[in-house]
């Protein structure tokens, strides 16, 4: 049996499923990771300067100029068949949420129903004073809020900042109680979202991997590897899940 129908029987198989994602997802619609291919956006200068909070401060204007640039980037881009085949999948299996890493929006561009944003969003910039938001696409030249005068910043998670607490916890939540987890495009690396895959695993779920590369990623009785681009990978998964004579 091929990797693919293995893998669509583990699907099928399944009741309730966590889609969890990172950076590689949306390589395909042109957009840049963090840590793989050549545009990654942590180089060491790009860490130094926009990963954290105290970075970003020391670095005004142009950490909001490369948010403000990466919001944009983001907007123009298109979901590509990847996210467009994690919506699918999410009608034709009973119960299936997908927990992403990404800032884009794209998932939720492709018609995904149910999302859990970990990292925050790139939709809108919000003071660091009144909380007010903006949306990036109005966003002011500088980094100033108009209602408080406060410092404007972008809606997403920094590194030495806390999660929000509700989103981690439905994220818990989901991954221990679902029967499959499938992990796309992402290094797997950043805490505390890399636990998600170890807490299904843990509880007596399989995991399914799909990268283009397996490096550090974990292994075990139930982690499945499947390699691949995810734009090629998944819509092929769909394929296999919608043929209505299939039986895997
Ligand atoms: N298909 C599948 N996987 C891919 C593809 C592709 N087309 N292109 C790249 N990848 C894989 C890479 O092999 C790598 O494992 O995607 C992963 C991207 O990893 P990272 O750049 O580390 O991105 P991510 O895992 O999302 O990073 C996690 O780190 O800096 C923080 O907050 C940031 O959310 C981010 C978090």
């Amino acid at each position: 049996m091929s990797a693919q129908l293995i893998t669509a029987s583990l699907v099928q198989g399944a009741q309730s499923i966590v889609v969890f994602t990172g950076a590689g997802v949306s390589a395909e619609s042109g957009l840049p990771t963090y840590r793989s291919g050549e545009n990654a956006l942590w180089s060491a200068a790009n860490f130094e300067r926009f990963a954290n909070p105290r970075g970003y401060r020391s670095h005004l204007p142009a950490s909001y100029e490369w948010y403000r640039q990466r919001a944009l980037a983001a907007a123009a881009a298109q979901p590509n068949p990847a996210h467009v085949a994690i919506a699918q999948l999410a009608m034709l299996v009973h119960n299936l949420v997908v927990v992403t890493q990404n800032v884009d929006g794209l998932h939720a561009r492709a018609g995904s129903p149910d999302i859990i944003e970990l990292h925050g969003h790139l939709r809108t910039a919000r003071c660091d004073r009144c909380e007010a938001r903006v949306a990036w696409s109005d966003a002011p030249d500088e980094p100033v809020c108009h209602h408080c005068g406060g410092m404007l910043r972008p809606d997403v998670v920094m590194f030495e900042e806390n999660l929000a607490e509700e989103a981690l916890e439905r994220a818990r939540t989901a991954a221990a109680s679902c029967d499959l987890l499938i992990s796309v495009g992402t290094s797997n690396l950043i805490w505390p979202a890399r636990e998600l895959p170890i807490l299904a695993h843990d509880a007596g779920a399989n995991v399914l991997i799909v990268n283009t590369d397996f490096a550090g990623q974990p292994t075990g009785a139930r982690f499945h590897h499947l390699s691949g681009r995810a734009g090629d990978v998944l819509p092929e998964l769909v394929r296999l899940l919608a043929q209505p004579e299939a039986k895997l």
